[in-house]
């Protein structure tokens, strides 16, 4: 038995954050954000009070609903945010009472950027281990109240932006069909590469007017690090899963990359000799979503009918952590 992919969803908030609108906020130029990242606008939530789990309802229930399922046959959710609602109880949580699903099992997964691809190796292993049945996965982030709109956040800021994307798992005896292979990594020797250290439990008290006024409450990256990990272990964990399946590069539909840079993912595809026209990008409309970009990829290719029954896609992620993973799924 295997889990296969039967809904997938997306949602992005409608208030459009162009480059020319950050530029009015923080010392930055619409052409060096595209000549560097390929983003030309972002979507924040419209007002406070927004969290991931809000946004996670409609892309759940677009993905429930492919499914031709009710949010009561949903048996666990596990939901990826970096950005979750609070500090606690997890975001899964409170989508679990908003869908109004059972008391069902609701777990948070905080692996960032590869946060998707760890939760679905996670509902692969249960509906593989008959364990449960209808499991739903959500990718969703809130980026836009935690990011820091001075010259020092602007690295990190122009990046990110807000969504969500989900996808149903369930089981299939079909030969082929469904999730083939997901390859999981990971290497804290980059911890502080990419973070956001306060407020900090290690640290009593969590948060001081000190910390704040170093900047420490803000999210830090080393983007030429980043970059340079990105572009040599997401080719790596690619190949591991397409060997893994006696696959070839030439054998792949659609390769769904995780959005973090434009120019991270040609640089991939070029690795991995996957042409162009094969490779999902939406960065340039809704920048780096986090734990939603691929999950969104999916849903979004799956409508505009790049995805269709049949459809070998690969999937491959890099993030903080550092953490990495890539997938092979046939729709
Ligand atoms: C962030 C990133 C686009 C920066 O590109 P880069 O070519 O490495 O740029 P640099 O860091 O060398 O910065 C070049 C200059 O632009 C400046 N700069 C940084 N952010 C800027 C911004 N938003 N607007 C204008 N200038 C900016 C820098 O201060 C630097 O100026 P200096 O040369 O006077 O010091 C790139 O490193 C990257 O994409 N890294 C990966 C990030 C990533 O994927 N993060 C998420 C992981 S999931």
């Amino acid at each position: 038995m295997r889990s296969r992919i039967t809904g997938a969803g997306h949602y992005l908030p409608t208030r459009v954050v162009t480059n020319d609108d950050l530029s009015k906020r923080l010392p930055t130029i619409d052409e060096w954000i595209q000549q560097r990242t390929g983003i030309k606008e972002r979507r924040y939530i419209e007002h406070s009070g927004i969290g991931a789990s809000d946004l996670a309802v409609p892309a759940s229930k677009m993905a429930l609903a492919q499914a031709g399922l009710e949010p009561k046959d949903v048996q666990a959710i596990v939901f990826a945010t970096l950005s979750p609602d609070v500090n606690f109880p997890g975001s899964a949580c409170f989508l679990q009472q908003k869908l109004g699903c059972g008391q069902i099992p609701s777990l948070d997964v905080r692996n960032q950027c590869s946060g998707f691809l760890y939760s679905l190796s996670i509902a692969d292993a249960w509906i593989r281990a008959g364990v449960y049945q209808n499991v739903l996965i959500v990718g969703a982030e809130v980026h836009s109240t935690g990011i820091d709109f001075s010259e020092h956040g602007r690295d990190v800021t122009v990046l990110f932006g807000d969504g969500a994307g989900a996808v149903v798992l369930q089981p299939t005896e079909h030969p082929t069909q469904g999730v083939r292979s997901v390859h999981l990594a990971a290497d804290g020797v980059g911890a502080k590469e990419l973070w956001l250290e306060a407020p900090a439990s290690m640290y009593d008290p969590r948060l001081t007017v000190e910390m704040m006024e170093q900047r420490r409450h803000w999210p830090k990256m080393n983007g030429k690090q980043v970059f340079r990990w990105a572009v040599d272990k997401m080719p790596e964990i690619a190949r591991a899963a397409l060997s893994a399946q006696g696959m070839s590069p030439s054998d792949v539909d659609l390769f769904v990359p995780h959005q973090a840079n434009m120019r991270i993912n040609q640089a991939v595809a070029e690795k991995l000799g996957i042409p162009h026209d094969r490779v999902v990008h939406n960065i340039e409309r809704y920048g780096n979503t986090t734990a939603a970009t691929i999950p969104i990829g999916i849903s979004e290719s799956w409508k505009d009918g790049k995805i269709a029954e049949g459809s070998r896609v690969l999937m491959a992620a890099f993030g903080a952590g550092f953490t990495w993973g890539s997938a092979i799924v046939e729709f």
